[in-house]
C-alpha cells in the first residue's frame, strides 16, 4: 500500500487539525507497538485509517452503515461513533485492507470492546493519549500508563473514558461496557 497516497487522501478529507491528530496517533501507535511487541507496520496502517470517515456527512455515514452487520445497534447510538465502523469499511473497499486485526482496530478505536487484540488496544490508547490531547487529567494518565503492560494501560484508559462519559451523562455504547467490565473483573482477580 502506498502510505503517501493514503496521507494525501486524508489531507483532502479532513480539516487540518484532524489530519494532524491522525499523524500524531499514528506516530504514538507506532512507538507503543514497538514497545509492546506489536507489528509497527499494522499499527501505522490502522493509525492512518482510524479517523478516515470522521468528517463525512451524517447521512452518508448512516447510508454506508446500513451494510454493516451491527447497523441496528450503531443506529441507536450517537452519530459520533459511526465513523469507526465506516472507516474500517472504506479502508477495505477503497484501499484493499484485508487484515482482520487492522480492520478491527479501526472499527473499535472509539468504543473498545471485550477481548480486544493487542493492536486494537494500541490504537485505542494512542488515540486517547497522543501528544495533542489536552483534556483534564491527561498528564496523570500518561504518567500512570507509561511503560506499564499493555493490558494495564488499556484498563486505565477505559476507566478514564468511563469517568469522562458518566460525568457528562453520556449514553454508553454496549461494547464499551463489555470492555470496561472485562477490565474491572480482571483487576479484581489480580
Ligand atoms: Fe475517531
Ligand atoms: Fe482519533
Amino acid at each position: 500500500m502506498d502510505l503517501q497516497q493514503v496521507k494525501n487522501d486524508l489531507e483532502q478529507r479532513l480539516p487540518k487539525a484532524r489530519y494532524e491528530h491522525v499523524l500524531r496517533v499514528t506516530d504514538t501507535a507506532k512507538k507503543l507497538a514497538e514497545e509492546v511487541g506489536v507489528s509497527v507496520e499494522k499499527a501505522e496502517i490502522a493509525g492512518l485509517f482510524h479517523d478516515y470517515a470522521k468528517f463525512m456527512d451524517k447521512d452518508e455515514l448512516l447510508e454506508l452503515l446500513k451494510r454493516d452487520e451491527e447497523y441496528e445497534l450503531y443506529a441507536q447510538y450517537h452519530a459520533e461513533l459511526w465513523h469507526a465502523p465506516v472507516g474500517a469499511m472504506l479502508a477495505k473497499e477503497r484501499y484493499g485492507v484485508e487484515d482482520h486485526d487492522i480492520l478491527q482496530a479501526i472499527r473499535f478505536h472509539t468504543t473498545g470492546r471485550a477481548e480486544m487484540s493487542e493492536l486494537e488496544k494500541v490504537i485505542y490508547i494512542a488515540d486517547l493519549i497522543e501528544p495533542g490531547r489536552k483534556f483534564p487529567g491527561i498528564e496523570e494518565l500518561r504518567q500512570r500508563i507509561d511503560g506499564e503492560p499493555l493490558e494495564d494501560q488499556m484498563t486505565e484508559c477505559i476507566q478514564h473514558t468511563f469517568k469522562f462519559l458518566v460525568q457528562r451523562y453520556a449514553v454508553i455504547f454496549p461494547h464499551s461496557f463489555d470492555c470496561y467490565n472485562e477490565h474491572v473483573r480482571r483487576r479484581k482477580e489480580q
